[in-house]
């Protein structure tokens, strides 16, 4: 069987890490493609010389040329630019979109049978975005940012109960913003539902925490925005796809009627296997949640509206 081709389109902080960990775990071979020379070749080459240590034969390559996506099973797209202290993730909608109309018309002429994940913010219009510029299934164009939120929520609550993190599943729904959702209900902890271990009101404090983890990591670094667990985040999304593993992940995907949503990206929990996204769950939400979730598609909303108008120039 030929090996997996895995294209990571932006090779900042988020994709050299995601080339790092796509090397470990031998999930194909990796191009990097950027717009500045010579950072993707010496990332890739920086890589491909500690292959020994970590024990793969994965092979790496640098390119400024998008013609480099040809054949690629998997794209993931970072290419953009990353928040500043202050700076809310809509405040890079003007700027990122460029970016990904360009990106997107490259994946749609090369890689038009790809899986693609978007992880550019705002993460739900750039999904959305990318879908239309390329016209990709939209079973095969999503975005990543509930599994990062999700994953940020399960580290809260294993911090807070002292537990292993890898012990506690949790769902984060809704827009990759301020507005996302965090379910009570739906964190278990080694099998047991939290509410048996945490007061809401603690839980209460831990989402608001994860609603704004990623602004807590861009006032910490100053010079930009999380970028390991994104990257980790978005490996995750692949590997599903690659190994078709079924994977039960929150993903911003397009809605069609789920949820009372027609036609919009937002973050949901779906199943990913070799097709794609193989189903969208709809799971039950209290009053609170449904308002909650309701508003948050609100805040998605603007921003599709916005694109759609600048597609139609
Ligand atoms: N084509 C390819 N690469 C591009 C393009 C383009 N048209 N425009 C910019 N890039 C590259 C930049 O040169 C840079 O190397 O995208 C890379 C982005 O990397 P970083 O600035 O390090 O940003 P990163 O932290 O990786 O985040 C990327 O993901 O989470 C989001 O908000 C974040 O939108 C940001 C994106």
């Amino acid at each position: 069987m030929a090996r997996k081709k895995i294209a990571l389109v932006g090779a900042g902080q988020i994709g050299g890490t995601m080339a790092l960990v796509l090397a470990q775990k031998q999930l194909g071979d990796v191009v990097l493609i950027d717009v500045v020379e010579g950072v993707p070749q010496g990332k890739a080459l920086d890589i491909m010389e500690g292959r020994l240590s970590i024990h793969t034969s994965a092979t790496l390559t640098g390119s400024n040329n998008y013609d480099d996506l040809a054949g690629s099973d998997v794209v993931i797209v970072t290419a953009g630019v990353p928040r500043k202290p202050g700076m809310t993730r809509d405040d890079l909608l003007n700027i990122n979109y460029g970016i990904v109309e360009k990106v997107g018309t490259a994946i749609k002429s090369k890689a038009p049978n790809a899986f693609v994940i978007v992880v550019t913010n705002p993460l739900d219009a750039m999904v959305y975005a990318m879908q239309k510029v390329t016209g990709i299934a939209p079973e095969k164009v999503v975005g990543m940012a509930g599994v990062l939120d999700s994953s940020r929520l399960a580290c809260f609550v294993a911090m807070e109960l002292g537990v292993a993190a890898d012990d506690v599943q949790a769902v984060v729904m809704g827009g990759h913003g301020p507005s996302m959702v965090s379910l009570y209900d739906f964190v278990s902890v080694g099998g047991i539902p939290l509410p048996q271990l945490m007061s809401k009101e603690k839980f209460n404090e831990l989402s608001k925490r994860t609603a704004m983890a990623g602004d807590e990591i861009v006032g910490l670094l100053k010079t930009g925005s999380a970028f390991y667990s994104p990257g980790v985040s978005a490996i995750r999304m692949a590997e599903a796809y690659l190994l078709d593993k079924k994977s039960v992940l929150t993903c911003a995907a397009e809605l069609k009627g789920q949820y009372g949503v027609n036609g919009l990206y937002c973050g949901v929990p779906v199943i990913i296997g070799s097709n794609g996204i193989e189903k969208i769950i709809e799971v039950k939400m209290n009053d609170e949640e449904k308002a909650a979730f309701a508003k948050s598609v609100d805040a998605v909303k603007g921003n599709a509206e916005w694109v759609d108008a600048k597609i139609k120039g």
